[in-house]
């Protein structure tokens, strides 16, 4: 037996409990992982609470990440002992994830654990911290270089913003933070962030063009924030497109695009091919700042990630939240 947030849904009756579970009830896969910590996700909190459309079987369990040890295996890529990572795949939204102490899997959708972290750290980068990086990789991509200009970060305060502040800046950026938490300044300067602006400044209906203001944009808001960042940005600057915290809409104009030539990026977290997980994971290893890191996490418990789930999508929770499977 082992225990894990079940999800379930009965005719209208939607439910997220700590239960107990056996190795009968896990789903197909090739390699049985004991899970030491997973993450709650924005996708997590939507998952458990039931809103936003996330689950596409039942019962579920949610965790879109997790970090653990090979129990057994039959891929020959992995042998019990082996200690792995995974992100995505659909893992906690259409096949059981995280946030349990075991978990079946396929061995396609699992990484070796990058060297230099430990399971802990990997989990409070989580799903998170690795979009914030494969945004970084995507901008560079481009061309992105410190000298191009000001960088702006929206959703500054969440998982993904917090993580790409202190990348960027760890890599010398210059980084403006825009968050509706103004009473969070002083966290999102200790991360690196050198200017703040108001959220409420992005998220309301805006002009095709605006003031050109930032080389770059890293976005995890969408909606009116995302058309503003990029009314925003400067000629032939990047904007990478990732979250929808505010909305899935885009109620913008192609203007940016054809009179400044501004690129618009999208970044796709959950189904990257492998030796692309493999680098993100080790330049994060790399180039994190690791103190940063404590600054920007709490460990909680599996049942804790339930009533989590609330606050998180309430805007309440600063930076991310790592899950002890074993707590
Ligand atoms: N593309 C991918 O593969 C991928 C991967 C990971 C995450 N995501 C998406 O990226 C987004 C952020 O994820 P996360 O884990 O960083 O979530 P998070 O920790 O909840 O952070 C989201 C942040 O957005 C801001 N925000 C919340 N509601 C808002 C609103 N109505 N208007 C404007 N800003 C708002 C808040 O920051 P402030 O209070 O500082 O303003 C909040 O902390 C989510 O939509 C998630 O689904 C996508």
């Amino acid at each position: 037996m082992f225990k894990g947030i079940l999800i379930e849904k009965q005719e209208d009756k939607y439910s997220a409990q700590l239960t107990e579970l056996n190795d009968d009830q896990l789903p197909s896969g090739n390699v049985t992982v004991k899970v030491a910590y997973s993450t709650l996700n924005y996708k997590d909190a939507l998952a458990i609470t039931g809103r936003g459309p996330v689950v596409r079987s039942f019962p579920m369990v949610p965790g879109i990440d997790l970090a653990g040890t090979v129990e057994s295996s039959d891929d020959p890529r992995y042998k019990p002992g082996d200690r792995v990572l995974l992100n995505g795949w659909g893992v906690g939204e259409s096949h059981w994830g995280g946030l349990a102490q075991k978990a079946r899997l396929s061995g396609d959708w699992l990484i070796p654990h990058p060297e230099g972290l430990d399971e802990r750290q990997t989990m409070a980068i989580g799903t998170a911290g690795y979009t914030a990086m494969l945004c970084l990789i995507a901008l560079e991509r481009h061309g992105l270089k410190p000298a191009d200009g000001p960088v702006l970060v929206t959703g500054a305060t969440g998982g993904v913003g917090s993580f790409a502040i202190s990348l960027l800046a760890g890599a010398g950026y210059t980084v403006t933070a825009a968050t509706g938490k103004s009473s969070e300044a002083a966290y999102l300067k200790s991360l690196g962030a050198t200017a703040i602006i108001d959220r409420a400044e992005l998220s309301a209906p805006g002009r095709p063009l605006a003031k050109e203001q930032w080389a770059v944009v890293i976005d995890s808001v969408g909606s009116h924030t995302l058309a503003n960042a990029c009314a925003g940005t400067k000629s032939e600057g990047l904007v990478a497109a990732c979250g929808l915290a505010q909305g899935m809409d885009f109620p913008a104009t192609v203007a940016p695009f054809i009179l400044r030539g501004v690129s618009l990026l999208g970044i796709n977290s959950v189904t990257q091919p492998f030796q692309r997980r493999v680098n993100a994971w080790q330049r994060l290893a790399d180039q994190l700042d690791l103190q940063a890191l404590s600054v920007m996490t709490r460990t909680i418990g599996l049942e804790d990630a339930l009533s989590a789930a609330t606050e998180l999508l309430d805007g309440r929770i600063r930076g991310r939240l790592i899950v002890d499977a074993n707590n």
